[in-house]
């Protein structure tokens, strides 16, 4: 694991997955391209989060709402009321603050001020003396509160624009299909439904890489289930997304449960815990699971005047289902994923290398194809690309020595490196070089995809 966040912007950077965000005009402060191999990493994590909230489970469904909606979805859902963040200046030197993230990082994590009144954030950070990062002055405005949620138009004259919001999360647009999905798949409470997409907040203090962005995608489950059965699905979802990161390879040592205290918790929520994962700059919210009631269901109710409730054929009750939310940001995700496999200087069995110690599944290669001498088998190893590219995102490399061309694969997680030399020319056998333990093992050219299949399948 890295210690320095520097070093995995450094990495991320010079590996091709992720680029400064208009990089030849001087870039945009905290926006982030995804290049070849972050694209690729990122695609594979959502697959494999779509596979284990979806399409694995009988009672699941997908979506894919409109990131613009009707604006009274965001009055309703209490966005454009109170999406807000405190914001606070120094008298100072003029800089702004997130008023509770001054307090967070003044008690190094041990007091989370999200959820506090105003007065109680300004009282704490008098009372605590609390100082201007900039600066180091004590002088702070009044808390104000910001709104998170991008504002846009539709329409193209000044009488008929209309203000519309950019998503603030994919959530709502889960609520509001709650009953198309219901009545189409006939779906049985309790079931859930997934939508992975991007959500944009304009965020005070964005930064920490890909940690507190902008604009990000977030992959979201609500499940709906029957009151008084919530908390016990509640625990449910819980384990199930902490398993789902072990799955994917994440250290154990650097995750942990964090369950928001009663003054923290949100008015409508029972409970909520957040997955914390230990990231370069300390402890960080990496996944937050809440139990939600029947909270959005009804403001939605409320200001739709339509009916969301459900009527259970099995009891012969009518009731509207309470939600548990497990929601998890994919830029957030990955860059927990990064930093726990990124070793600059990987020493196993006394031989130290670059390596990204990456879940096989999660690769941006699965195989890398390598003719040993360019002249002599670089045909028969291009076929070889064409085949199994068809199955697995592949690479082809024919620059420089073998073990220069292992190294470059084991420093962007490439589980197999195979090569292409005379014997293929001669009995159709390739060398298949393993990242991890580096030992080879000789299949014949028409076993490879197999192999790479059983492998992944471990
Ligand atoms: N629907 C609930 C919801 O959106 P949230 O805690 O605001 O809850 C859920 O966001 C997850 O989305 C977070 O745990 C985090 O992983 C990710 N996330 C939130 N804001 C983010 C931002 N500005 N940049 C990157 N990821 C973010």
């Amino acid at each position: 694991m890295v210690k320095n966040l520097k070093d995995i912007v450094n990495y991320c950077n010079q590996n091709g997955f992720i680029f400064q965000g208009s990089e030849i005009y001087g870039g945009l402060a905290n926006s982030w391209d995804y290049g070849p191999l972050g694209r690729e990493l990122k695609e594979n994590l959502k697959k494999m989060w779509w596979k284990e909230f979806v399409t694995n489970k009988k009672n699941s469904y997908g979506l894919d709402s409109a990131i613009i909606m009707n604006p009274n979805v965001w009055v309703a859902s209490g966005h454009v009321t109170s999406f807000a963040d405190p914001l606070i200046d120094c008298k100072k030197c003029k800089a702004r603050h997130r008023a509770d993230k001054l307090i967070e990082d003044f008690t190094e994590g041990k007091v989370t001020a999200d959820g506090w009144e105003n007065e109680k954030i300004e009282e704490y950070i008098k009372e605590n003396n609390i100082k201007c990062p900039t600066c180091g002055a004590n002088d702070f405005t009044p808390i104000r509160k910001f709104n998170l949620l991008f504002e846009s138009y539709i329409g193209v004259t000044d009488d008929t624009k209309s203000k519309v919001y950019l998503r603030g999360e994919t959530a709502q647009g889960i609520f509001v299909n709650f009953k198309n999905v219901e009545r189409t798949m006939r779906a049985k409470v309790p079931f859930g439904i997934g939508q992975i997409g991007k959500a944009f907040r304009n965020e005070i203090t964005p930064g920490n890489f890909i940690f507190r962005v902008r604009e990000f995608e977030q992959m979201e489950y609500e499940f709906f289930c029957k009151p008084d059965t919530d908390l016990e699905w509640f625990s449910y979802w819980k384990n199930y997304c902490m398993d789902f990161l072990k799955k994917i390879g994440l250290n154990e040592e650097n995750l942990r449960f964090r369950d928001h205290s009663k003054e923290e918790l949100s008015f409508y929520s029972k409970a909520t815990t957040d997955i914390e994962y230990l990231f370069p700059m300390g402890w960080g919210e990496l996944w937050g699971i809440a139990d939600r009631t029947d909270y959005d269901l009804n403001c939605h109710i409320n200001h739709s005047k339509e009916d969301l409730s459900y009527f259970d054929s099995d009891t012969n009750e009518r009731y509207v289902p309470y939600v548990v939310e497990p929601s998890v940001g994919v830029d957030r995700l990955l860059l927990a994923i990064l930093c726990d496999a990124y070793n600059p200087n990987y020493n196993e069995n006394g031989v130290e290398r670059e390596l990204l110690k990456i879940n096989y599944n999660l690769a941006p290669y699965k195989v890398a194809i390598l003719p040993l001498i360019k002249k002599k088998h670089a045909d028969l190893a291009n076929q070889i690309f064409e085949d199994i590219s068809k199955t697995y995102s592949a690479c082809y490399d024919e620059s420089g020595n073998i073990g220069k061309r292992y190294r470059r694969n084991d420093a962007i997680g490439t589980p197999f490196c195979v090569t292409i030399d005379d014997n293929t020319l001669e009995n159709n056998t390739i060398t298949v070089r393993e990242r991890d333990t580096m030992e080879q093992v000789t299949i014949q050219v028409s076993e490879l995809n197999d192999y790479i299949r059983k492998q992944l399948e471990k």
